[in-house]
């Protein structure tokens, strides 16, 4: 059985953006999220707070943050690794954060520069400040289906990470396939195994699309009770830390396949076809959403 409404997070401008190596003026992300706004996505992911030595391109989170039209019904998370990341985003007026673990312990080196001990006890500084400000934490676990540098991940540990978080407060648990290198047999395994610990109605799956089996995850994730999905506007995307993984599954390709199943989004996927086609022209690429290249109509 499939869920009769998924939800759709967008994090585009944030996963979407982060690795490229050109940086994207300030008005052009603005301009991108604004539009994603008028879609009827619920969700859009703006910008990091993180180090501008470590992810130069996302150095202007506050204007970024400050410059964008909110609609009042979209929320507007960021990511943020620590403390100082979190004040600076809530003085930026954030009102959603999200904190990013990892199950490998050498991706959180890469990414975070710490143990996934350390990572968890900064983690519980972030959720702690923002309950009492009142500000949902969402939770990431990277690596749910294999590291860039230690392989093959065992659904145990990834389960361990994602119930830490889950007791510490994060509303909302995203396994992150982060180079793409699932398949729909051990995106079921390791659901079976966090299921046991996280509700499946607060888990999320974001699928990079690496080697093309984003789609096939995201079903299965679907049959199992997984109801928000994680995609990124044109297929952009990837970390800076998981070098030679592509980007996010294409918001446009989960629209298509959602709404061909008869799945409740309240997105216009016209509309989010536009938004990939202004930020592929100011990019200058092709974009990486199968349904945006097709010539038939749809
Ligand atoms: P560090 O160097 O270990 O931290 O970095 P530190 O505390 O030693 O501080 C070093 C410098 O950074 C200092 O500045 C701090 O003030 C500053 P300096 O004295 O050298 O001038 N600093 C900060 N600046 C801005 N914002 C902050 C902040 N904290 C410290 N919040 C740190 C630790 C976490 C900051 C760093 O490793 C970092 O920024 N990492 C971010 C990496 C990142 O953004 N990766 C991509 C996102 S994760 C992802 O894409 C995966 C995901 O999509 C899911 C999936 O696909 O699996 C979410
Ligand atoms: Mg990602």
């Amino acid at each position: 059985d499939l869920p009769k409404f998924v939800k759709i997070v967008e994090v585009g401008p944030r996963d979407g953006l982060q690795n490229e190596k050109e940086i994207v003026p300030t008005e052009i992300k603005i301009q991108l999220i604004d539009m994603l706004s008028k879609t009827g996505l619920p969700v859009i992911e703006a910008t990091s707070f993180v180090s501008s030595k470590w992810v130069p391109q996302m150095a202007d989170h506050t204007n970024v943050l400050q410059g964008i039209h909110r609609a009042p019904q979209v929320k507007y998370p960021v990511l943020t690794p620590n403390l100082r990341g979190f004040q600076t985003a809530v003085a930026a007026g954030a009102t959603e954060v999200a904190v990013f673990g990892s199950a490998s312990e050498m991706f959180t080196r890469a990414n975070i520069n710490c143990s996934i001990e350390e990572s968890m006890q900064r983690f519980e500084e972030v959720v702690r400040a923002a309950q009492e400000a009142q500000i949902p934490v969402r939770g990431y676990v990277s690596c749910a289906l294999g590291c860039p540098y230690e392989g093959d991940i065992e659904p145990s540990k990834v389960t361990k990470v994602a119930k830490r978080l889950y007791s510490l407060g994060c509303y909302e648990i995203s396994l992150g396939d982060t180079t793409g290198v699932g398949t729909p047999g051990s995106m079921a395994r390791l659901l079976e195994s966090v299921m046991k610990e996280v509700p499946a109605s607060a888990l999320a799956v974001h699928c990079h699309d690496t080697y093309g089996q984003a789609l096939a995850n995201i079903l299965i994730a679907l049959q199992m009770g997984v109801s928000v999905v994680d995609s990124s506007v044109a297929g952009l995307g990837g970390c800076p830390y998981a070098k030679g993984a592509s980007g996010n599954v294409s918001t446009e390709d989960v629209l298509y396949m959602l709404h061909g199943l008869g799945v409740e989004t309240g997105v216009d996927l016209s509309k989010v076809v536009e938004a990939g086609n202004f930020i592929c022209k100011v990019l200058d690429r092709e974009t990486n959403s199968k349904v945006a290249r097709a010539k038939c109509r749809f």
